[in-house]
């Protein structure tokens, strides 16, 4: 074994400055740091829920509003999957409020099924249908998408899991509960790095 395969064998960093320059031997390093960052989504995730934690405008905080999402879609028979968007819902009011649904919605995008991400992505919208005649907005904005197939679910959503979860005197769950699915969200992606 030549020195350079040796030095290539036990490797910490890529060889090259540009990536036009970068070997096989380069990406599937990087491809195992990629792993291993992605293997600690669910952490990253739960540590941006706690930081929902805290005041808000609503009668309970964001994080115990999500809590209740999930606490309601599990009480109401739904799998898990949709039991954890539930609780991932409004994660992206913690990096980019002015398009929380669509970053919440990327970010989820890889571990969901097309349907919960089309409801993550529109539920924004759709819950203007509770409020924007307030701002001279048409409630019915969200009409636009009535012919879409999963309107009827992302409608069902906002009425039973987002609009209502404001409650304090509600029986919602505590983060411990549902900590296992989000482990469980995230030990799969469904695409490839990109
Ligand atoms: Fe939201
Ligand atoms: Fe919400």
């Amino acid at each position: 074994m030549s020195a350079t395969e040796t030095d290539r064998s036990v490797a910490s960093q890529v060889s090259f400055t540009a990536m036009a320059d970068g070997t096989r031997a380069d990406y599937e390093l990087i491809a195992e740091h990629d792993a291993r960052n992605a293997d600690r989504t669910a952490e990253r995730m739960i540590a941006l829920l706690k930081s929902m934690d805290g005041p808000s405008p609503y009668p309970i905080s964001r994080l115990q509003h999500v809590l209740q999402s999930a606490t309601r879609a599990e009480a109401d028979g739904a799998d898990d999957e949709t039991i954890a968007v539930a609780l991932l819902h409004d994660i992206g009011d913690q990096i980019s409020p002015h398009n929380h649904s669509q970053v919440a919605a990327a970010i989820l995008k890889p571990y969901v099924s097309e349907r919960n991400w089309w409801i993550v992505q529109h539920h924004g919208l759709f819950q203007g249908y509770y409020w924007f005649a307030h701002y001279q907005r048409d409630p019915n904005e969200r009409d636009r998408y009535a012919d879409h197939p999963h309107y009827p679910a992302c409608v069902d959503f906002c009425e039973r899991w987002d609009q209502n979860c404001f409650d304090p005197n509600y029986a919602t769950k505590p983060l411990a509960h549902f900590e296992p699915l989000v482990h469980q969200l995230f030990a799969a992606a469904k695409t490839e790095f990109v």
